[in-house]
Order: structure tokens, then C-alpha cells, then sequence
């Protein structure tokens, strides 16, 4: 019997092209999962057209309407439920999740940062690079805790810096890692093969199980 499809909840901000490229890895084939609900925090957001046209239901939750983000994450858990997702994915979403997500999800909501982290954690994540003068950035996908990008790391991807780079140009160059990288780990994960260790003395990690 064919078991139900992996359901992913994409929270979003802006362009969304981590959406797209979530989208697009489900139609090629290379991502066995469905997306059940995309939300926005900002009605504007091009995610949301990108949701549309892949007839995927697009809600918008608009944070400026609530008191507290407490009740912000409590709506946003409210559409999840009721989208039967298994797994959030912050994908350019531009706000901090409170208990509130994590403790309904627990290590099932993920983000992408564009550093390698825990490097330039927080906003502007590559004008922090190239203003600190490193010669390799990238990007991250790790699970979310409490921090602000401080979850346990799932997988990494290095681009170089180039002298010519302007915070747009690395931006790009990062951004396709991204779109190959997320992807990637949400299969994995829908495949059961992540899961979170602490090992003795260390932080907890995210470990990738090799494929049967
Ligand atoms: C991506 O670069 C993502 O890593 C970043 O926002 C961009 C969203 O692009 N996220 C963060 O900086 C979160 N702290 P997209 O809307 O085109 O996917």
C-alpha cells in the first residue's frame, strides 16, 4: 500500500524561491512530499503567487494583527494543524518562532540561512560575510530551537568569495546552493533518515542515516 505523502508547511516572507524550488523538486520527482499550506507573514510576499500557481493553499497571517508573537505562532500552528503538516519549513521567513511552533514540531521545523553557521547567524547574513572579509560562505539547513540560528545543523554547502562580490552577487551565488540544498534534506528527512543525537558533553546534532 502507498503510504500518505509527507506534508510540508512552507512559512514564507518574500520571493520565495526556496518555495519554488521546493516545488519544483516535488514535481521532478526528487522529493517525495506534498506541500499542504504555504504562509505568509506579509501579503505582498511573491511566495504567495508561486503557492498559487502550484494550486497550493496560500494564507497570510499577518503578525502586525496580533498582540504578542505568542498568539502570532499560536494562528500559525492553528493553519498548520489544520493543513495535517508534518514538517515546517521556514523558507525566507523573516520572523523568530516562539515555543509555541517548536513545542508542536518538536525537531520537525526547519530553516535555511544563507552562512555557513554558526557564522553570521540573524538578518543580513551575507553583507555580515563580506563585511568580515571570509574567503568561503554558503549556506545552512538545520532544525530551529530556542536560538536565533542555533539548531543542530543538518547539512552545509561552501560557495567561494569573490573580490568582485557585492552583497547582491553573493547573495545569488548563494541562493542556488539553497535551492539544491533544501530540497535535498527535506527528502531526507521525509525518508526518516535525520535524526537528533546529544552526544555526552556536546551540543545536540542532527545525524544524516545513510540510505537502505
Ligand atoms: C534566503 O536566502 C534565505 O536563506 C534567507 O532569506 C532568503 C529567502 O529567499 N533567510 C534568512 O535570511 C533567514 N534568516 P527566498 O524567499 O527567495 O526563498
Amino acid at each position: 500500500m502507498k503510504r500518505p505523502p509527507f506534508v510540508l508547511g512552507v512559512l514564507v516572507s518574500g520571493s520565495g524561491t526556496n518555495l519554488q524550488a521546493i516545488l519544483d523538486a516535488i514535481a521532478a520527482g526528487t522529493l517525495d512530499a506534498k506541500v499542504g499550506v504555504v504562509i505568509s507573514n506579509v501579503a505582498t510576499a511573491k511566495a504567495l503567487d508561486r503557492a498559487k500557481a502550484a494550486r497550493v493553499p496560500a494564507i497570510v497571517v499577518d503578525h502586525k494583527a496580533f498582540a504578542s508573537r505568542a498568539a502570532f505562532d499560536a494562528a500559525v500552528v492553528e493553519v498548520l494543524q489544520a493543513h495535517r503538516v508534518d514538517c515546517v519549513v521556514l523558507a525566507g521567513f523573516m520572523r523568530l518562532v516562539t515555543s509555541t511552533v517548536l513545542d508542536a514540531y518538536p525537531n520537525r521545523v526547519v530553516n535555511v540561512h544563507p552562512a555557513l553557521l554558526p557564522s553570521f547567524p540573524g538578518v543580513h547574513a551575507q553583507r555580515q560575510a563580506l563585511e568580515y572579509g571570509v574567503a568561503i560562505s554558503g549556506c545552512t539547513v538545520h532544525f530551529v530551537d530556542a536560538g536565533t540560528d542555533t539548531g543542530p545543523i543538518i547539512a552545509q554547502a561552501a560557495v567561494p568569495v569573490l573580490d568582485s562580490d557585492d552583497e547582491a552577487s553573493l547573495t545569488a551565488r548563494i541562493l542556488q546552493k539553497e535551492h539544491e540544498l533544501l530540497p535535498m534534506v527535506l527528502q531526507w528527512i521525509a525518508e526518516g533518515r535525520v535524526v537528533v543525537e546529544q552526544p555526552e558533553g556536546r551540543r545536540p546534532r542532527a545525524r544524516v542515516r545513510p540510505s537502505s
